[in-house]
């Protein structure tokens, strides 16, 4: 049996990064949020005023434990930062490093089936309506005590995603031998389910009882 290498693809608050984050802790994977590392870039070089590439190229541990990575407008910047082909040659090492890991390894993000792990054995793209995510990152934010309208919330979720699609720097698509996953009308607990199964007929299963 292969090495196990999942990577998940899809558009903002599709649920890619709870369903990552599920599978990792399943199999006993390492994960790292890809996205993570964009909006760390364009947080950064907002702040300071360094070139993105730059800071893509020096990025460590300590700026990816800033709280407000997670806000909105850090998506809207590191939407923005990714679109610049230097930014992504400079993340890429990293990425490709953690995905060779001996463990195997599960990574989300937009590129990962595409650039990052074009040999990966399981490939997932998951997809939800556009107004099934607005719902959920507006529910997402107002959980944090983000004060926002859900009309808002839409339009920048759809101007992202735009951005992220039509971008030539890797631009967010499922790779041909992805398999689909549409959360629309899934929970957590089902898409978990729903990837899993789909894993294990691959032929992949934990070692545990
Ligand atoms: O959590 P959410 O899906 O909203 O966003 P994210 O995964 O944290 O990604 C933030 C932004 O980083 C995306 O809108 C993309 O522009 C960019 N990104 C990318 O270009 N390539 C990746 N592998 C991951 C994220």
């Amino acid at each position: 049996m292969s090495r196990l290498v999942i990577a998940v693809d899809g558009p903002s608050a599709s649920g890619k990064g709870t369903l990552a984050r599920r599978l990792a802790n399943h199999f006993g994977l390492p994960h790292l949020d890809t996205g993570l590392l964009y909006r760390a870039v364009g947080w950064r070089a907002l702040r300071t005023g360094e070139s993105p590439a730059e800071v893509a190229g020096k990025l460590g541990p300590a700026d990816l434990t800033d709280a407000d990575l997670r806000s909105d407008e850090a998506g809207q910047q590191a939407s923005k930062v990714a679109a610049i082909p230097e930014v992504r040659a400079n993340l890429l090492k990293f990425q490709k490093e953690f995905s060779s890991r001996p463990t195997g390894a599960v990574l989300d993000g937009r590129d990962i089936g595409t650039v990052i792990c074009p040999d990966a054995p399981v490939k997932l793209f998951v997809t939800a309506s556009t107004e099934a995510r607005a719902d959920r990152r507006y529910r997402e934010l107002r959980a944090r005590g983000v004060d926002t309208i859900r009309p808002r919330v839409l339009a920048e979720m759809a101007e992202r995603d735009r951005r992220d699609s039509e971008r030539a720097a890797a631009p967010l698509k499922a790779a041909p031998d992805a398999w689909l996953l549409d959360t629309s009308d899934m929970d957590a607990d089902a898409a978990f389910a729903a990837a899993l199964a789909f894993i294990e007929r691959k032929g992949f299963r934990t070692a545990g009882p």
